[in-house]
């Protein structure tokens, strides 16, 4: 009775690690999450060519939405669904994109099963996350020394954003690309100054990625070019690697 979580990466296939595709290989029911139903499931995308023919894949329902009590019974709904799937004796494996510990609908499905299904063992495999993936990408160091880094979800207060901007060297913002445009305005308040690099990114690692280096004071008062969620911006407020 054991349930793998696995962190499927940012979304190349080849960045899954191997223990990921050795578990997804003799899966037999896949559970993956989605924003609304009937659309496709990035994490699935992402293992499709690993998949057993007879494998059973289940697309659960994850509505966008910050009102934490709607979203408790989906989770409660979903992490049923999955603890039965376990308990009629499959192979059954929960996929996330990137690692399981950051932001992830995984985090609601393990406390429901933890609170809720103690008999569900549960192993978890960790993944490439899509900041990592990122720095990759763009070729850029996210901390040295005795540099701090943040990672903010951009989607919420500015001011709490603010704060944390001020005592800390990296910022690293995820969810979502379409509020970075307010938190770049925020920054030079924040002791970022005019040559800090900023880094902005959408859709890294698959078809249609978008990757723009830039110095802060060119982006002020500007467009940025991610309009999607899922959207990385790395600001630094050193700039040792200029030339
Ligand atoms: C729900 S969080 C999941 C994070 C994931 N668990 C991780 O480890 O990367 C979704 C956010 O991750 C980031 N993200 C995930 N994959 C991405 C990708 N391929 N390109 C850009 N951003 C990505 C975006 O900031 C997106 O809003």
């Amino acid at each position: 009775m054991k349930l793998f979580c696995v962190g499927c990466g940012p979304g190349d296939p080849e960045l899954l690690t191997v223990k990921a595709v050795n578990i997804i290989k003799a899966a037999e029911v896949i559970f993956a999450p989605t924003a609304r139903d009937g659309k496709p499931s990035i994490a699935l995308s992402v293992v499709e060519r690993h998949l057993k023919k007879s494998a059973r894949t289940v697309s659960l329902v994850f509505p966008m939405t910050k009102e934490r009590e709607s979203l408790s019974d989906y989770w409660k709904r979903n992490a049923l669904e999955i603890a039965d799937a376990v308990r009629s004796d499959k192979k059954v494996v929960y996929l996330t994109v990137g690692d399981p510990a950051l932001y992830s609908t995984w985090i609601y499905i393990h406390r429901e099963l933890v609170c809720n299904h103690e008999d569900i063992e549960i192993e978890i495999v960790p993944g490439v996350t899509s900041m990592f993936a990122f720095a990759a990408q763009a070729k850029m160091s996210l901390a040295e020394g005795d540099e701090t880094v943040a990672i903010i979800p951009a989607c919420y207060d500015l001011n709490r954003i603010k704060k944390v901007a001020n005592c800390c060297d990296t910022l690293i913002f995820l969810k979502d690309g379409r509020y970075f445009d307010r938190v770049i305005e925020m920054l030079s308040e924040a002791g970022f100054g005019d040559d800090s690099s900023i880094a902005i990114a959408q859709d890294i690692s698959v078809e249609g990625e978008i990757l723009k280096m830039s110095k802060l004071r060119d982006m002020v008062g500007t467009k940025g070019p991610t309009e999607k969620y899922f959207s990385i911006m790395v600001a630094k407020k050193n700039n040792h690697d200029r030339k």
